[in-house]
């Protein structure tokens, strides 16, 4: 940290001249954007320390008790004792890290067991455990689809998927959200002969609505097209044996590959592939995020397959947290918010917000009820939207959402939003 930052006398980064050329220039209309947002006293969203976490559902921040509906933790299994047991036992038993890649020195037996976990979780074949979900993207989408190959994927879709299709270095070919027409339209210019791949998500984190899964892949495979579905924001709770949305809506049997993270419903780091494909396995070889970084340490692997083996017996946790995520959905419509779905459709309750003002008041407003959500901005949101994006868990008790909604009353008020 810059010695500048403790002493009051020294000048600060911004006011110092910047020199000609300088590459940091792209960023000032961000900057500029921060710095009115924060001129109106209101505490940044954007750093937020949790000091200490007391369970799935709560945490420390700013020295109050917090109630988290922001955090992905879907199944609430951060804290779960069997989870943290097998964490403690591999860090004890294989040390604090692998000091290697997959393919060197970086896979220990917790990297094979979670391997078996997730192949059993998803009835596959194959299946590859990456760092993170942001990795299995990336290494996934840019390996099997390269130059003079089709990526038709929706507009709205995630980061990683993305870029994996940048560093592939793909025709890349987007379609309005959710709009199977329009996905259909697109596949049917491509070139004959060339490879084609669909990308799809199985929920939208932005809004969480869901895609129509059963219905797109159906227009995949008619053009010939392979199909990867994100189940990131599924996995663990959609489905009777939440595998996700193609699960849910009976076309898993259709999908090539499944990608997902260990940061959602599995509660720690990393991310995977699951897929039946006959040759998956030389991926290992070939995909470059998988081969050229460190593997998971023997904890995380050790955490993910613990959970992800007690998801397989989730369904009372799935049907709680449907309780949920209907609850909190009706609450808000009720008390007058606008959201980002017609219906509950995953665990994820949007709350479109008038403008980024307005958004960052509503939600230090929520913090200082005692409430974390997470604030969304353009450009990461659909349509230039500000969302205040709720997550619910498993462990939120009924009781809590009620008090949830409590305080999205008194904070609307106050803010004038409803
Ligand atoms: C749809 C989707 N895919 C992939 C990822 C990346 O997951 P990870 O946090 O494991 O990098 C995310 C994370 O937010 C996501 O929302």
């Amino acid at each position: 940290m810059s010695e500048g930052i403790s002493q009051p006398d020294a000048p600060l980064a911004a006011d110092r001249t910047a020199p000609a050329g300088d590459l940091f220039s792209k960023f000032d209309p961000l900057i500029k954007q921060r710095e009115e947002l924060l001129a109106n006293g209101v505490e940044d969203p954007f750093s937020l320390v949790m000091e200490k976490v007391l369970s799935p559902t709560r945490a420390i921040c700013n020295g109050r008790d917090t109630i988290l509906l922001g955090t992905y933790n879907y199944m609430g299994m951060t804290f779960d004792p069997d989870v943290i047991e097998a964490g403690k036992k591999a860090l004890d038993e294989f040390g604090s890290g692998t000091t290697g890649s997959r393919v060197l020195n970086g896979t220990y037996q917790g990297h094979k067991a979670c391997e078996d976990a997730l192949r059993e979780f998803y009835a596959m074949e194959h299946a590859m455990v990456f760092s993170t979900g942001y990795q299995a993207n990336l290494g996934i989408i840019s390996t099997i689809a390269g130059k003079g190959d089709y990526i038709v994927l929706d507009i709205d879709s995630h980061a990683s998927i993305w870029d994996g299709c940048a560093l592939g270095n793909a025709e890349v070919v987007p379609f309005r959200h959710n709009d199977i027409d329009a996905m259909d339209k697109r596949l049917g210019r491509i070139p004959e002969g060339a490879g084609k791949l669909v990308v799809l998500e199985g929920v939208y984190s932005m809004l969480g609505d869901i895609a129509p899964l059963k219905e797109m892949i159906a227009v995949a495979k008619k053009h010939g097209a392979m199909v990867l579905v994100d189940e990131a924001h599924s996995m663990g709770f959609i489905g009777p044996n939440g595998r996700g949305v193609a699960e849910d809506q009976g076309c898993l049997d259709e999908v090539d590959f499944v990608i997902g993270t260990f940061s959602k419903s599995v509660g720690t780091v990393g991310g995977f592939c699951v897929s039946n494909h006959p040759k998956f396995e030389i991926m290992r070889l070939v995909c470059r995020p998988y081969v050229f970084t460190a593997s998971l340490p023997p904890s995380v692997v050790a955490t993910a397959a613990t959970s992800i083996r007690k998801l397989m017996h989730g369904s009372n946790k799935r049907a709680h947290l449907w309780e949920n995520s209907k609850r909190l959905h009706g609450g808000l419509r009720e008390l007058g918010f606008t959201l980002g779905t017609d219906s509950p459709q995953s665990a994820i309750v949007a709350v479109i917000m008038p403008d980024l003002q307005r958004g960052a008041a509503m939600w230090e407003a929520l913090l200082h009820e005692g409430l974390y959500v997470n604030l969304a901005r353009p450009p990461a949101t659909p349509a230039n939207m500000t969302l205040l994006r709720c997550s619910l868990c498993a462990e939120h008790s009924s009781e809590e959402v009620e008090t949830i909604l409590g305080m999205f009353t008194r904070a609307g008020k106050a803010t004038g939003i409803i």
